[in-house]
């Protein structure tokens, strides 16, 4: 967000009211172009590798289609077809954190609206940079999470 505000560092005393250079707006559009694309770039997607208990308090949710939860910065979801899916759950856009969206089968994001497949893949930006999609396992009442 430090770049956003970085024209604020220039002294408006260096600038002539009439005569902007050249210099000075190519170093504005850089800075700015610069502050979209790390935007974009300063995500966290962990290595995990846990496990929820499907009866227990914080996995039962994922019993119900569309249901979800999140765990160790994964965000765990049961699709319409009743596969259990795990991507990332921070937006790789600005940081927000992702829901799911059962009925349409998609991780949403309500900041900017940027959406991801089931498979984490942008499918609608600003987000240009996919979620980290995790593998899934269940063993009894017990799914595993990992990757
Ligand atoms: S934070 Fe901007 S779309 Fe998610």
């Amino acid at each position: 967000m430090l770049w956003h505000f970085t024209w604020f560092i220039v002294p408006l005393s260096t600038m002539k009211r009439n005569r902007i250079s050249s210099f000075t707006g190519i170093f504005l559009s850089l800075i700015f172009t610069a502050s979209l694309h790390l935007s974009c770039t300063k995500v966290n997607q962990p290595t995990v590798d846990f496990t929820i208990d499907l009866n227990g308090a914080g996995g039962a949710v994922l019993n119900t289609k569309g249901g979800y939860v999140y765990d160790n910065g994964v965000i765990i979801a049961r699709t319409t077809t009743g596969a259990y899916i795990a991507v990332t759950q921070i937006c790789t856009h600005d940081g927000s954190t992702v829901i799911f969206q059962g009925p349409q089968n998609v991780f949403y994001c309500q900041s900017d609206y940027s959406q991801y497949a089931t498979s984490g893949a942008v499918v609608a930006g600003p987000a240009t940079k996919n979620l980290k999609s995790y593998n899934t396992s269940v063993s009894g009442n017990t799914l595993r999470v990992w990757g």
